[in-house]
């Protein structure tokens, strides 16, 4: 981003300098990229002095004024810092920019002297406007901020001066358009998708004693939920090509004391759900979408986490739809079990103060759902974009690479690609390579839950599940958010090429 002095706005319109065709060049660059913003504070000082003194570059203001992202000047000002008391615009916009993270173009050589963030026009034509973008992060919520912040910042606006931080109108505004995205008939906003699986779970009953089935190849919180009921987790290795539960494994694990199914849609890709309901039906047993990493994903034309008896997703910031803090929904279309949801999310409450069931407090923040409500106006597009970047990734690195496992994508699946994760022998080797050239990685999950202490009284030591065990030696995730660019996708495939 790039917040635009007053007086480099001015020698483009005016054409009063030397140089104005040439930063004339760079404004537009910058405006095709969406990144030109102006503070709201210089807008009506520029208009003040093109109307006194630039009569006829009028028009050109109100143009350009128009095209422009407005960032708000704050309130947390300190005027004894020294670029206030030097100039107190200047340190305006610096503030302004400061709140987004932008650069601030100036041609203001004392101004550039006096703030860290302030750069000359001529230092972009030169270095080019990505001139600091070499680092690339493996998940990049700022870029996502800087398309809607407007709107963020009015809506945490309303929620501060309304005062209904809980369960404020916010949360049923954005609970309605969820289920609407997700097709469910009910959906509500809950404390995290840690909580959300516990709430699913309580409200169809589980509890001491009783059996979930579920895979091995997740993080923790599926296993760990299931058990701080007192359930035992009854594991079902992977379907290896999609990290997702085996179907086929499931009809097996089946007890009289099973009383759900559990698959995880690992990474952004749905698990088989309709053959995992159509054995559940059979045996009359619920299923439970741990959805956490793949809401935004379709299965057969249908919607991630309205695809079973109840679905659970994180909002956890690094999900597909994140929110800043922590988060998670659950839905449903059964009636019976969205009101025992309801009322557990609030302490078993159906009344205020009458509690017929043992609930938890799993409330979602208003300030939360303020702050969600322009991330989902953006979250469609978003997918579009994942699903993209993750085909231009496989299609690069299918080529180049001989021995880099790419994901598969069933023909009826689409992904949001939580994460976009490779399978390759010498995980170390490349993880390095890639952490040289400035491309971070992850593994998701170097451990499966089988395999981690806390389950192991449920001894199912190394070899239980020869195929999660594997999976979890040799996945590695790449960088994956839907604002990366062809060039940085490039680049990581290049340090790739050759393994
Ligand atoms: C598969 C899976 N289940 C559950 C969770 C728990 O979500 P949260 O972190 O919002 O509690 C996560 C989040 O990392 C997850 O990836």
């Amino acid at each position: 981003m790039f917040l635009l002095d007053i007086n480099f706005i001015l020698d483009v319109i005016t054409g009063r300098s030397v140089n104005s065709d040439r930063y004339n060049k760079l404004l537009m660059e910058l405006i095709e990229s969406d990144t030109a913003c102006i503070s709201v504070s210089s807008i009506p000082t520029i208009e003040y002095i093109v109307k006194k003194n630039y009569r006829t570059s009028l028009e050109k203001l109100n143009g350009l004024l128009t095209v422009l992202r407005k960032v708000k000047t704050p309130s947390y000002v300190d005027l004894t810092s020294p670029l206030a008391k030097y100039d107190i615009e200047d340190y305006l916009v610096e503030l302004s920019a400061g709140s987004i993270s932008a650069a601030v173009i100036t041609g203001d050589k004392d101004f550039i002297k006096k703030s860290d963030i302030a750069v000359h026009p001529d230092t972009l034509l030169e270095y080019g406007i990505d001139y600091k973008k070499n680092k690339i992060n493996f998940i990049d919520l700022k870029r996502q901020y800087h398309n809607i912040y407007s709107e963020v910042e009015r809506n945490i606006d309303r929620v501060l001066n309304h005062g209904q931080y809980i369960m404020g109108p916010e949360i049923a505004e954005f609970e309605a358009k969820l289920a609407k995205f997700a097709g469910t008939k009910y959906c509500y906003t809950v404390s995290d998708g840690t909580k959300a699986l516990l709430i699913a779970m309580m409200a169809l009953g589980i509890k001491a004693g009783d059996e979930v089935i579920t895979t091995p190849f997740t993080f923790i919180a599926t296993g760990e939920m299931i058990a701080l009921l007192g359930a035992k987790p009854v594991f079902v290795d992977i379907d290896p090509k999609t990290y997702n539960i085996n179907p086929a494994l499931i009809e097996t694990a089946i007890t009289d004391k099973t009383r759900a199914i559990m698959p995880v849609s690992l990474y952004g890709q749905c698990a088989d759900m309709d053959t995992i309901n159509e054995i559940a039906s059979r045996h009359g047993l619920p299923v439970i979408e741990d959805g956490a990493q793949s809401f935004g994903a379709v299965y057969k034309k249908r919607r991630s986490c309205g695809l079973s008896t109840i679905g659970c997703t994180s909002f956890f910031p690094s999900k597909p739809l994140g929110c800043y803090g922590d988060g998670g929904a659950v839905f449903t279309n059964d009636d019976a079990i969205a009101e025992k949801i309801k009322w557990i999310r609030v302490h078993g409450q159906d009344r205020r103060y009458h509690h017929p069931l043992i609930g938890i407090n799993g409330r979602f923040d208003t300030l939360q759902a303020g702050i969600m409500l322009p991330k989902l106006e953006v979250f469609r597009s978003e997918c579009n974009q994942r699903k993209k970047i993750g085909d231009k990734y496989s299609k690069l690195l299918n080529k180049t690479c001989k021995n880099v496992i790419t994901p598969f994508i069933e023909k009826h699946n689409t992904s949001v690609y939580a994460q976009y994760t490779i399978q390759v022998e010498n995980r170390e080797e490349v993880a390095g390579k890639l952490n040289a050239a400035g491309i971070p990685t992850a593994v998701h999950y170097p451990i499966p839950l089988n395999l981690q202490p806390v389950f192991a009284y449920l001894d199912q030591g190394p070899g239980s599940f020869p195929l999660a065990e594997a999976a979890a030696k040799s996945v590695m995730s790449l960088p994956m958010h839907p604002y990366l660019t062809d060039e940085e996708i490039g680049r990581i495939a290049d340090v790739l090429a050759g393994y």
